[in-house]
C-alpha cells in the first residue's frame, strides 16, 4: 500500500480523455474495419451495438465501479471483493506486461514508417520491405539470430517517452498526455479521412464496408466477432479501466463517464472503418481489381497496404504522415494505460513510491520488450503471443472475473448501490442481467469456440511445436505468474489510509482531500 494520498486526476475531462486515450488504440484503426467487412458489412453494426450494450458498457462501469469503490489497483481491489479473487488481478497485471513488451515494438514500426513515408523508402514490393529489409525477420521462427538496430532505437525511445510520462504522475503525466494526444489525434485522422473520401474509388470502398448482409445476423461468428471487438475494443478485462478509475474522486459520475468513453471510442472506429475503407476503394480502383483482393487487417493493412496505396496517390507523404502519426499516438495512449496497470499494483503492493515502481517496473517491461522484440525474430513471437493472449488471457479473465463477482461473491447489487450514488444515469435490473448472464454466456461461448478453431488448424500456420512454446505457454504463463504472486504473504507495509469496513465510501483520510473541495474529478 502506497504511503502517500492517492493520486487523483485533475479533472473529469482528463480521466475521460485518459479512459478514452486507452480505448482508442490500434484496435479501433485496424482492427475494427475488418471485422465489419467480414462480417456482415453494414448488418455487423447490428450486433456490435447489442455487443456494446449489453456487455461492454456493463463491464466498463463494473471496472470502474470496483476501481473508484476500493480505489485500488486491480490485485488490491479485487482482493477487498474477497481474498483470492487478488488472483484475477495479478493474472491481469501479468498479462498488461506481456501485451506491453510487444505493443510497443508496433508503435516503434509506425514511428520509422512515419520517415519511410518521405520518398517512399519501401520501394515497389512493400511487403519484402517490410520483412526483409526493415524487420530483417528469420526464416525460422523461434530463433533469436541478432538484433535490428533500425528497431532497437525507435524502440528505445517509446520506452524513455512512455516511462518519463508515468514517472510525472497520474495527473501531470498521464493526463496531461492524454489531453494533448487525443484532440491531436482527432484532428488528424479526420484531416486523413477528409482526403481519403476524395480519393477515387472512394465510394467503392464504402459500398463494400457498409453495404449489409442481414444473413450474416443468423451466424453464432458474426455475434462473436461483434462481442470479442467490443471487449478489445472498450479495454475491459485487462484491469485498465479498475486502475484509472482508483484515481477518481468519491463523486465522480461512474455511468456517465461509461458511455461518454464507450460512444466515443465507438465514433472513432467507424470514422477509422470509413477511412480505411475509402483508402482501400482507392487502391482497389487503381489496381483494377475488386475490394476483397486487397482488404487487409493488422499489420498487413498498416505496414503492406497502406504504403502501396500511399505510393500510387499524389502527395502521398502527406497521406503517410497523417496515418502513421495517427497510429502511432492511438497506440501510445494505449500503451501508457496498460504500463501503468502493472506501475499501480506493484506500487499498492510494495508501498514503493512512483519513480522507482516506474524505473523498476516499467524498466523491466521495456528491457524484456527491447530483448525480445527488436529481434530478428520480434514478428514471430509478436503474433503468437498476441493472438494467444487475446484469446486465451484477457477473456478468460474477465469471463472469471463476473461470474466470482456475480454469482460466487453475489456483489453486483452492492456494486450497484455504490455506481448509484454519484451516477446520472442510474443502474437498473438490466445491469444485473447483462453482467450476471449475457456477459458470462458470450465470454464463455467465444471461448469454446476459439478453441475449437484452435485445434482444428494451428494458428498462423506456425508448427505446434512454436506455438506451444511462444503461445500457449504465454497465456498459461500469466496465470502461473498470477496465482504465483497471489501467494506471496500480504503484509501491509505502507501507512494506507483506513478505509471504513465496505470500501471507499467513508469520509476522507488523513491528508487527502476531502470531497467537498473537489468536485470535478
Ligand atoms: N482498446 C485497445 C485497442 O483498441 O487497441 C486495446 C488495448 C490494447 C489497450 C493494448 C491497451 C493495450 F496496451
Amino acid at each position: 500500500m502506497s504511503q502517500q494520498p492517492r493520486e487523483r486526476w485533475g479533472s473529469r475531462a482528463g480521466f475521460l480523455f485518459a479512459a478514452i486515450g486507452s480505448a482508442i488504440g490500434l484496435g479501433n484503426i485496424w482492427r475494427f474495419p475488418a471485422e465489419a467487412y467480414k462480417n456482415g458489412g453494414g448488418a455487423f453494426l447490428l450486433p456490435y451495438l447489442i455487443a456494446l450494450l449489453t456487455a461492454g458498457l456493463p463491464l466498463l462501469i463494473l471496472e470502474y465501479t470496483v476501481g473508484r469503490k476500493y480505489r485500488q489497483s486491480p490485485p488490491a481491489a479485487y482482493r477487498e471483493l474477497a481474498k483470492p479473487a487478488q488472483v484475477i488481478g495479478w493474472w491481469q497485471v501479468a498479462i498488461c506486461f506481456v501485451i506491453a513488451t510487444y505493443y510497443a515494438v508496433i508503435l516503434a514500426w509506425g514511428i520509422r514508417y512515419i520517415g519511410f513515408s518521405f520518398g517512399e523508402q519501401w520501394g515497389d514490393d512493400p511487403e519484402k520491405f517490410l520483412f526483409g529489409e526493415f524487420l530483417q525477420a528469420s526464416e525460422t521462427p523461434g530463433d533469436i539470430g541478432g538484433y535490428v538496430g533500425g528497431v532497437f532505437w525507435p524502440l528505445l525511445a517509446v520506452w524513455l517517452v512512455v516511462l518519463l510520462i508515468l514517472a510525472m504522475g497520474v495527473r501531470r503525466g498521464i493526463e496531461k498526455a492524454n489531453i494533448i494526444f487525443i484532440p491531436s489525434l482527432v484532428l488528424f485522422f479526420l484531416i486523413l479521412v477528409i482526403r481519403a473520401l476524395t480519393l477515387d474509388g472512394a465510394a467503392d470502398g464504402l459500398d463494400a464496408l457498409f453495404t449489409p448482409d442481414w444473413s450474416a445476423l443468423g451466424e453464432g461468428s458474426v455475434w462473436v466477432a461483434a462481442y470479442g471487438q467490443i471487449f478489445f475494443s472498450l479495454s475491459v478485462g485487462f484491469g485498465i479501466m479498475v486502475t484509472y478509475a482508483s484515481y477518481l474522486g468519491r463523486r465522480a459520475d461512474l455511468t456517465g463517464s461509461a458511455l461518454v468513453a464507450g460512444f466515443a471510442n465507438s465514433s472513432f472506429e467507424i470514422l477509422a472503418g470509413i477511412g480505411v475503407f475509402a483508402t482501400l476503394g482507392f487502391m482497389a480502383s487503381s489496381a483494377g481489381v475488386p475490394i476483397d483482393e486487397v482488404a487487409a487487417e493488422g499489420l498487413g493493412l498498416a505496414f503492406v497496404a497502406f504504403p502501396t496505396v500511399i505510393s500510387s496517390m499524389p502527395a502521398g507523404w502527406f497521406f503517410g504522415l497523417l496515418f502513421f502519426t495517427s497510429l502511432v499516438i492511438a497506440g501510445f495512449t494505449s500503451l501508457i494505460s496498460i504500463v501503468q496497470v502493472v506501475v499501480a499494483s506493484v506500487q499498492d503492493r510494495t508501498g514503493m513510491a512512483r519513480v522507482p515502481a516506474v524505473l523498476g517496473v516499467g524498466g523491466l517491461i521495456a528491457l524484456v520488450s527491447l530483448l525480445l522484440f527488436s529481434s530478428d525474430n520480434g514478428v514471430h513471437f509478436l503474433d503468437a503471443s498476441d493472438h494467444f493472449i487475446n484469446q486465451y488471457g484477457i477473456a478468460m479473465a474477465a469471463l472469471v472475473f463476473v461470474i466470482i463477482v456475480a454469482w460466487w461473491l453475489r456483489r453486483l447489487p452492492t456494486l450497484q448501490e455504490h455506481a448509484n450514488l454519484t451516477s446520472a444515469v442510474r443502474l437498473g435490473k438490466w445491469w444485473l442481467v447483462c453482467l450476471g448472464i449475457i456477459t458470462p454466456l458470450v465470454l464463455g461461448w467465444m471461448m469454446v469456440d476459439s478453441l475449437r478453431t484452435e485445434f482444428d488448424e494451428n494458428y498462423g500456420g506456425y508448427t505446434t511445436d512454436f506455438l506451444v512454446k511462444y503461445g500457449w505457454s504465454v497465456a498459461i504463463g500469466a496465470l502461473a505468474v498470477g496465482i504465483l504472486i497471489s501467494l506471496i504473504p500480504w503484509r501491509r507495509t505502507g501507512g494506507a489510509p483506513p478505509r471504513p469496513p465496505g470500501g471507499g465510501d467513508g469520509p476522507a483520510a488523513p491528508g487527502e482531500t476531502p470531497d467537498s473541495e473537489r468536485r470535478s474529478a
